[in-house]
């Protein structure tokens, strides 16, 4: 069984991080997305990976990031679209790749709890011609939505109706064999432009294939905006297995939630979790509450953060109020302005967004 991971897009809805970086790149609890994915492909047993790519600065940046796959034991193949024009699209050009193999489609952006592997292993024993994975959500309407027979099998699959025949939508892991070729080469754009793949799927359910529906019981997160990323972070977060590798000193107050790794230092210092302080970041008479992971190379110093995500080497001093539902980049600089009279003094990229106290 192979893989095709997708990640592409602009991630307009994340810049400014995302003028800059790959979204799939962004690290919720530490660790990028797109690593995420990978890991839970390859937990599969799946070694053949293909990434479906912008051909753009971001696609760059995730071949640099991810590179040949050997961290991971995994092989990955890179599959350039020029233009995002649908998941069903993204089939038909890693098709080469894919061969006549049983594959797992997986959104680099999605964030899902753990034990999906499992399911991902059993399609490849199954009999099943497609697996669709659906979760209730409270609005549908955003989302591929599927509509079920009473005996649970598949009746329509409609991508983001504006009246919803159920609240299940579409979670971003799809398992196929060859069949689908056919289906993508099926289907024609919608009002959006795009090949949807919720269309090629309703084209094999129309056919009379065996498509399964698997209700995900746990959460699932979808990480289009900041507030997804926050939310995705804190889940991840209440799933780590806590370490302290780096240094915390006496007088520091540091709960076993806390995950403090390799060259980290906390000094004077209130540490509460869950949380995540990355490697060789420095944290000094600063207060850090739950569900904030900070990562590596950063400093934290003099002041208070909590339920925020913030990225390498950015330094946050002698800052009077508390941070908190935020999401900073890399090298970001946060201090007190010295300026008399007192004000303020920014230089923020564009489309960034500031609340002041
Ligand atoms: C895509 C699919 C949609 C699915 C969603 C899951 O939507 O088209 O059916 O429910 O991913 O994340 P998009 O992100 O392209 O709007």
């Amino acid at each position: 069984m192979k893989a095709l991971i997708l990640s592409g897009g602009k991630g307009s809805r994340l810049y400014p991080l995302t003028y800059t970086n790959a979204k799939q790149l962004i690290p919720v609890a530490n660790k990028p997305v797109l690593f995420r994915v990978i890991e839970a492909v390859r937990d599969a047993g799946i070694t053949e990976i293909g990434i479906v790519i912008g051909n753009d600065e971001n696609g760059r940046r995730v071949q640099d990031a991810v590179g040949q796959g050997r961290r991971w034991g995994v092989d990955i193949t890179y599959i350039p679209q020029d233009a995002p024009l649908g998941l069903a699209h993204c089939v038909a050009i890693a098709q080469d790749f894919l061969g006549s193999e049983r594959f797992v489609m997986f959104l680099g952006d999605n964030v899902i709890e753990g034990g999906i592997s499992n399911l991902i292993r059993g399609f490849e024993q199954s009999d099943y011609d497609c697996q669709i994975v659906l979760k209730e959500v409270e609005e549908p309407q955003h989302y591929g939505v599927a509509e079920l027979n009473p005996d649970r099998s598949i009746k329509r699959l409609v991508e983001k109706p504006r009246e919803p025949r159920s609240n299940l939508a579409l979670v971003g892991i799809y398992m196929f064999n060859e069949h689908v070729h056919e289906a993508v080469r099926q289907i024609t754009p919608s009002w959006r432009g795009e090949l949807e793949i919720t269309d090629a799927i309703q084209w094999l359910v129309e056919q009379g294939l065996n498509v399964h529906p698997y209700i995900h019981r746990g959460w699932w997160i979808d990480t289009g905006k900041p507030i997804d990323m926050l939310a995705a972070n804190s889940k991840v977060l209440e799933e780590l297995t806590p370490e302290v590798q780096g240094f915390v000193d006496r007088s520091s107050d540091v709960d076993e939630r806390v995950t403090v790794e390799a060259g980290a230092e906390i000094v004077n210092s209130v540490v509460r979790g869950p949380t995540i302080i990355g490697e060789n970041t420095r944290i000094a008479n600063s207060y850090v509450g739950p569900f904030t992971s900070i990562y590596h190379d950063c400093v934290v110093e003099n002041a208070e953060i909590e339920h925020s995500l913030i990225l390498e080497h950015s330094s946050i001093v002698d800052v009077p109020a508390r941070i908190t539902d935020s999401l900073i980049g890399r090298n970001v600089e946060l201090s007190h302005s010295q300026l008399k009279p007192r004000a303020l003094k920014l230089t923020l990229g564009d489309n960034s967004r500031l609340g002041l106290i």
